[in-house]
Order: C-alpha cells, then sequence, then structure tokens
C-alpha cells in the first residue's frame, strides 16, 4: 500500500477495514479455544466505551491526567486484595503479561545486582512449562534460564528438582497459578518456602489465572494457595485482558514491597528534554487501557465474576469428561481452572487438529518438549459455555476420521528431522528453499499444518526457532505486488 494522495472518508476507511477482516478468525462464534476474552456485548459496549473516553489522554506524566493514576491505584488496590496482599503490596499497571513478566525478572536482575554484588552471571529457574515470556526475559535481560523438568503424570514441577537446581548464581524461583500449557499449578507454598530458605527472590505467574482462580475456588473448584497469602512469594502477575474481560493492553505486576518495586522504576533527567520517570516499559501510552480495565472490574463486581465462574467451571468439566471419553484421548494432569491440554499415545494430534479447524474449530497444537509429550490446548472462555457439548462430538467424528486418514508424513522423515544438528546454519536461499517445500511461499499463511506442526515438534528447539523466525521475518514483510 502507498498513502493515497487524498485521504478516505470515515465510510470509505471503515468499509475498507472491515473488508480487511474477511480472513480473521470468527472469535464471536464461540469455536476459539484461545486469546478472545468475552462475556457480552453490554460488558463490551461499557469497557469499550470507557477506553474510547480515554485513549487520547496520555498516562505519560501522571500529573496530567490525574484521574489515570487514580484509576492505577484503584485496580491495584482491588487486584492486591484479590490476591491476599496487606497495603505493602504495590505494583504496576502494564500492557500484558509479558511486560509484567519482563519487569519482574528485571526487577529481580537489580535488586539481586544492589543485594548480592558477588553474583555476575544470574540464573533464574523455570519450570519447562513457565510461559515463553520468561524465556524472553532472560534473552532481554542477560539472565541464563535454567530449564527444569515437571513430573509427567501432574505437569506441576517438584519442589526437589527445583532445589537441584539452585546455584549460587540463582537469583529467581518461579511457579505457574496455572501454567498456560496445561492449566495446573505448580506446588507455589514448596517453592516459595525454597525460596525463603535459601535467600531468593520468588515470582508468581498469575497472569492467566490470578484473577479467575479465587473465584473458581468459590465455585468450588480445589484451588490451593498461590498468591501473597504464601510466605515468601515476592512478586506476581496478573493479567485484566484475560478473565477480568477487560480489553487488551491491561495487566498487572506486583510486589510484596515498594522497596522491591523501587528497582523496577527507570529514572532519568540526565538529557535535554521532559525528566522521564518510567515504571514500567512503555513511555508515552494511552489511558484506555487502564479505563478499559477500571470499567471491567466496577462493571462485573464480585458477583459477576463468580457466575460466570461457576459457569466456566461446568464447561471445563463437561470438556474433561468428553475428551476422556473420546476413544484414544486423554487430558494431561489435572486441570485447576479452565485451561487443560489433552494427548495421546497413538493419534496423530497434528492431524487431529486440521480435522478439528475444518469443522470450524480453532484449538493449539503444542510441541512436545523434554519429557512432556505433544498435546492441544484449550483456553477455554466464556463464548464457548454453550458449545461444549457439540465441540464434544465433533472431537469424536475428528478422531475416527484421522484414525482413517492416511499419515502426512513418513517416520523416516520425522527422525531425519529430529536428527537434525541443533547449531545448522541455513542461509536465506535455504531458507526459502525450505518454504517452498512445504507450499509455502512469498510469506503465505498455510491452511491445513500439519505437516508444519509435525516438522516444528520434531526439529531441535534452536533449529525450529531460526526457522519460525525466518518465516515470521518474511510473513511481515510488504509486497510492493500487492493491490
Ligand atoms: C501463564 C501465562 N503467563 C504469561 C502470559 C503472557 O501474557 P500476554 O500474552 O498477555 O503477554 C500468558 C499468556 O497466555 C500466560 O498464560
Amino acid at each position: 500500500m502507498f498513502l493515497p494522495k487524498q485521504g478516505m472518508n470515515k465510510e470509505q476507511v471503515l468499509e475498507k477495514l472491515e473488508g480487511l477482516r474477511q480472513n480473521d478468525v470468527k472469535w464471536r462464534n464461540g469455536k476459539l479455544f484461545g486469546g478472545a476474552f468475552h462475556v457480552s456485548n453490554e460488558m463490551e459496549d461499557v469497557v469499550g466505551d470507557a477506553f474510547r473516553m480515554y485513549m487520547w489522554d496520555n498516562a505519560l506524566d501522571p500529573r496530567d491526567i490525574q484521574s489515570v493514576l487514580q484509576m492505577e491505584r484503584d485496580v491495584m488496590s482491588i487486584a492486591a486484595a484479590h490476591l491476599g496482599g496487606d497495603e505493602n503490596v504495590v505494583g504496576s499497571f502494564t500492557s500484558g503479561g509479558t511486560e509484567s513478566v519482563l519487569l519482574a525478572v528485571k526487577t529481580a536482575r537489580d535488586w539481586s545486582r544492589k543485594h548480592k554484588p558477588q553474583i555476575t552471571e544470574p540464573e533464574i529457574i523455570l519450570p519447562i512449562t513457565a510461559h515463553a515470556c520468561f524465556h524472553k526475559a532472560a534473552h532481554y535481560f542477560g539472565l541464563k534460564a535454567v530449564v527444569v523438568p515437571v513430573n509427567t503424570e501432574t505437569f506441576a514441577v517438584e519442589p526437589s528438582v527445583i532445589e537441584e537446581a539452585i546455584t549460587p548464581n540463582t537469583i529467581l524461583l518461579m511457579g505457574s497459578a496455572p501454567s498456560y500449557a496445561h492449566g495446573t499449578i505448580d506446588p507455589i507454598e514448596d517453592i516459595a518456602a525454597l525460596a525463603l530458605k535459601h535467600d531468593l527472590l520468588c515470582h508468581v505467574d498469575g497472569c492467566v489465572g490470578g484473577w479467575l482462580l479465587p473465584f473458581f475456588r468459590e465455585a468450588g473448584a480445589d484451588v490451593p494457595a498461590f498468591d501473597f497469602s504464601v510466605p515468601g512469594v515476592t512478586s506476581m502477575s496478573m493479567d485484566f485482558h484475560k478473565y477480568a474481560y477487560a480489553a487488551k493492553g491491561a495487566s498487572i505486576v506486583m510486589y510484596r514491597n515498594p522497596e522491591l518495586r523501587m528497582e523496577q522504576i527507570f529514572t532519568c533527567s540526565g538529557w535535554t528534554g521532559y525528566t522521564i520517570v518510567n515504571p514500567t516499559i512503555q513511555s508515552s501510552k494511552s489511558g484506555g487501557p487502564v479505563a478499559g480495565a477500571w470499567a471491567a472490574l466496577n462493571y462485573m463486581g464480585h458477583d459477576g465474576y463468580l457466575n460466570v465462574a461457576k459457569e466456566l467451571h461446568k464447561a471445563t468439566q463437561v470438556a474433561i469428561d468428553g475428551i476422556n471419553q473420546t476413544d484414544s484421548l486423554h487430558v494431561m494432569g489435572t486441570p485447576a481452572m479452565c485451561l487443560l491440554a489433552f494427548g495421546s499415545e497413538n493419534l496423530n494430534l497434528f492431524q487431529l487438529a486440521d480435522a478439528l479447524k475444518e469443522r470450524g474449530w480453532s484449538v493449539q497444537p503444542q510441541n512436545r518438549k523434554g519429557d512432556v509429550p505433544e498435546s492441544i490446548h484449550l483456553t477455554i472462555n466464556p463464548l464457548n459455555i454453550p458449545n461444549m457439548e457439540p465441540f464434544v462430538d465433533d472431537l469424536k467424528a475428528a478422531v475416527k476420521e484421522v484414525w482413517d486418514a492416511p499419515k502426512v508424513t513418513e517416520p523416516d522423515l520425522v527422525e531425519g528431522l529430529a536428527a537434525m544438528p541443533a547449531d545448522l546454519e541455513m542461509d536465506p536461499e535455504q531458507m526459502k528453499g525450505m518454504f517452498a517445500m512445504l507450499g509455502i511461499e512469498g510469506g503465505g499463511i498455510p491452511g491445513r499444518m500439519a505437516v508444519i506442526n509435525e516438522i516444528i515438534n520434531v526439529l531441535p528447539t534452536p533449529l525450529a526457532d531460526k526457522f519460525l523466525t525466518f518465516y515470521f521475518n518474511e510473513l511481515t514483510r510488504y509486497r510492493r505486488d500487492e493491490a
């Protein structure tokens, strides 16, 4: 696209945008088990109106738009009370789970630099189920990610495994409540006790579950202690843009006390412009997300969230029972909330994901890593609630179809790919050749994914990452010959 010489009118702009959407996933139909969180059209209006009211306000300087500061304090106060925190708990409103985790890890690094200056090569211990954003944080901030396995029955980490991995360089332990991939909660009380014993910081990743788990507990689910009520937990992340149903760009990172949060804030008066005091990664930022989150919390209230949690709890049970009753499938571990993974001893799950896609369902295939086998993930959100039984019916039909279908990859190919050297270098032409062999050219988006998913599943991780990076670099390039 080139900049039009003359601008379009509003109708033309909106019509063009509407036209662009035709290939987008239709998440409103409740057939996407993923990252769209929506309770009702009324709620969407309230959050949308609040967002719009503040979207042009710059939340860079709290002295300018003081109401944004007040909203931040309000949501912080609600969040701290929700997660067992006292008045000492402080936090920052961020753009999402990844930013919250990046900040918690940076804070741990800077805290340790100050309090443990003898550590020059800091390490953070991550169960293999920790969200990828912890790896991103380690990568961005120059820390070593020490990855430890999880129990292959429960898909939670064993405290003894964490303790064995602690070295004089360790600065941070973490656990998920729950993990994204399998929806299981790590033993937070034990991990936090280890942190106390070894004088370490301990982060609980409640990005996906921090908000909903207390409501699930009230709805009758068995939810162990996972928050600031646990001694030794020093920081937590929790997203509003997931199960608090706020608009995207809304999360919070919290610390047990203000001394720790001091390490998060970046201040710079050493240049010729305005003084920067940035608690988070962004500097100029819209007031929209915090207004949206404030509106969501106040509009839903405790009872609104509890009612949805009860429905999600029931719907998840329908899914779990249906999956476990489906020939050759089983739910992995015991999901604590409404995220789960299911696996199979003998069925090709990547073909199954494609067969579900053809029936309109979007599910997420997950790769085998370490001792954890490949799986299909479901994030059950409110829009899915009325669809659980039809989903289970289609799942059964899709399984039957995959049993009868020919395999999409040869075992020899899979073995060959798995044996490829992890540090193999390929130039861009060779990479393009590989993608062309898979039928993907010019940064296109493939329809059926089974073969590609299977390749990514078996390639050594560094090589798979290289391929994916190359692909994405191509995908996001513009083409001059495009209409
Ligand atoms: C447990 C967990 N942590 C972190 C994140 C990252 O959150 P975001 O996608 O908002 O950056 C997610 C996202 O699903 C998550 O489930």
